[in-house]
């Protein structure tokens, strides 16, 4: 007996020490920490499971026999986070580079299979060379393996990628499925294929970071959803960020004690509108105004910023936010944000999170770049999203609505549940500009006309009454009371209960 727990307490130690104290060293001046050591910072103190510590691979070839090391490059089990339970895998950059064998693969398996037993999201950190090249095809069998259950866990637990050294070639596709990718500036990287073979392919020149770095996928390509400056900020961010999640589909998102009055106006509200409606604001203001304690979580803010997305919490529960940046773009839809935002209605859509809209959208964005990218399918997409979420949506347009885009933007023939509109709102097919220089061509060449008609059409249709007068707005509101009245319809909607028709799946335009 005295002899088996000898043996257990070495082989833990060993496992400790992952590739060898050089090894951790080299990990260390990069700028990184240890998979253990990130692991100790996003987990509650204590609380970590660990499974499958003494798990080897089993490679017969190239030496591989008199070299193993037990876990075999990836640390898993569970955890909680602020006492809420998650599960994790870390990956060992001083285990062959933390490379994915079959047997790697197969503890990444099991705790996504108990996580979907017990309903709890599953947290990646990836720090990786790739899959492990002495075992081939057994390797690529094990990315397989977590691809599917990636796809069998989507909409049912949330699934985060940390993304924290290199990241390259198969192993880019695990991260993709799951729901948020956030990187390390610097030290991580992710791309299909890397310099060397793009320069070949191409000929084109590239370094690591700009080709896949944090900054490329957070600002350029939108694959990555945030980048921090390094692991211990991008670790207890996560932490943050996972308190606004519910544990899995069946749960409704967490709810805290909301020190925050509802009943709170906020006056400068009022004139946040500016009275030249070409003149921008900022969206971002209304959304710290008016959510709890001004605390919004912000996702992809350097990617297609015409759109904001993020996470907030209104009396206390968890609020997705879409809203139109009249600061980027005047706040047109184009292609980038169409897709932004689909992605994120459906993540709200599938773990029951409240959508509140807030809509200042002149129109799709005109010309060839859009139309030959396929704004038409990508715009659709947005539309798609917003019509088929049944979860709780409350809109508030600020000021312009129009075209197809006020359509899209959760109006309230998308099953909108309340919609509200600001005195300043203008809905309407188009601006007042442009709508009168088609309908009255023949009176161009009379500005004095043209004058009268555009302040004719301003009159009838730059303001919500049109709308509120068939019942597509609910109610005109005061800036300021925006806070209270969007939370009285979010406490009105908490049962809210509807359903699709039952089908396999849609076919949403992808
Ligand atoms: N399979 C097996 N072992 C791997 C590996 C892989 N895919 N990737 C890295 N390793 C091992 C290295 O042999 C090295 O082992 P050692 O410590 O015993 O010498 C260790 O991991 C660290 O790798 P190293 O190349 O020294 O680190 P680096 O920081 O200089 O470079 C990479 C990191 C990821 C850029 C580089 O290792 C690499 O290009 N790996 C191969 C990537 C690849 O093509 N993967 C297969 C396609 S998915």
């Amino acid at each position: 007996m005295q002899d088996i727990i000898a043996k257990l307490e070495v082989k833990r130690a060993e496992a400790a020490m992952g590739g060898g104290q050089r090894r951790i060293d080299n990990q260390h001046a990069k700028g990184k920490l240890t998979a253990r050591e990130r692991l100790d910072v996003l987990l509650d103190e204590g609380s970590f499971e660990e499974w499958d510590m003494f798990v080897e691979h089993d490679c017969v070839d190239f030496g591989m026999p008199e070299n193993r090391i037990p876990g075999d490059g990836v640390v898993t089990g569970h955890g909680t986070i602020n006492g809420r339970l998650v599960f994790v895998f870390s990956q060992d950059f001083t285990v062959f580079g933390g490379a994915l064998s079959g047997a790697h693969a197969r503890k990444i398996c099991k705790i996504m299979d108990q996580a979907m037993k017990v309903g709890a999201p599953v947290i990646g950190l990836n720090d990786s060379g790739g899959a492990r090249i002495q075992e081939g095809v057994e390797s690529l069998a094990g990315y397989a393996d977590v691809f599917q259950r990636n796809v069998e866990a989507s909409g049912v637990i949330p699934q985060i990628s940390l993304i924290m050294g290199p990241c390259a070639g198969g192993a880019v596709y695990s991260p993709a499925m799951t729901d948020f990718i956030f990187m390390v500036k610097d030290s991580s990287y992710m791309f299909v294929t890397g310099p060397d073979v793009v320069k070949t392919v191409t000929h084109e020149e590239v370094t690591h970071e700009e080709l896949g770095g944090a900054m490329t996928h957070t600002s350029i390509s939108g694959v990555a959803d945030l980048a921090f400056e390094n692991d211990v900020d991008l670790l207890l961010q996560t932490r943050r960020f996972m308190d606004f999640l519910p544990l899995s589909n069946k749960e409704k998102p967490p709810a805290r004690l909301c020190e925050d009055p509802i009943m709170r106006d906020d006056f400068s509200l009022d004139t946040l509108v500016p009275e030249n409606p070409n003149m921008p604001y900022d969206m971002k203001e209304l959304i710290t105004k008016v959510v709890d304690e001004g605390d919004f979580y912000e996702i992809q803010p350097d990617h297609a910023k015409n759109i904001i997305i993020g996470m907030a919490r209104m009396d206390g529960r968890t609020v997705g936010i879409v809203a139109n940046q009249p600061m980027v773009l005047a706040g047109c839809l184009d292609i980038a944000s169409s897709k932004k935002a689909a992605r994120f209605v459906r993540f709200c859509d599938a773990y029951n999170i409240p959508i509140v809209t807030f809509v200042d959208v002149p129109g799709f964005m005109p010309g060839t770049a859009q139309e030959y990218g396929g704004i038409i399918k990508h715009g659709a997409k947005l539309l798609y999203a917003y019509a088929e979420a049944t979860v709780p949506k409350v809109t508030v347009i600020t000021r312009k609505a129009y075209g197809g885009a006020y359509d899209v933007m959760a109006s309230k023939h998308l099953r909108g549940d309340v919609n509200y509109a600001w005195p300043t709102a203008e809905i309407a097919v188009m601006g007042p500009k442009g709508a009168v220089e088609i309908i009255f061509r023949a009176d161009m060449n009379d500005p004095e006309k043209i004058e009268a008609r555009t302040e004719e059409y301003r009159e009838k249709f730059a303001n919500p009454f049109v709308a509120g007068r068939k019942g597509f707005i609910d109610d005109v509101i005061m800036p300021h009371g925006t806070r209270r009245r969007v939370c009285k319809s979010l406490a009105m909607l908490r049962n809210k209960d509807i359903k699709n028709p039952a089908r396999k799946h849609g076919n949403i335009p992808l």
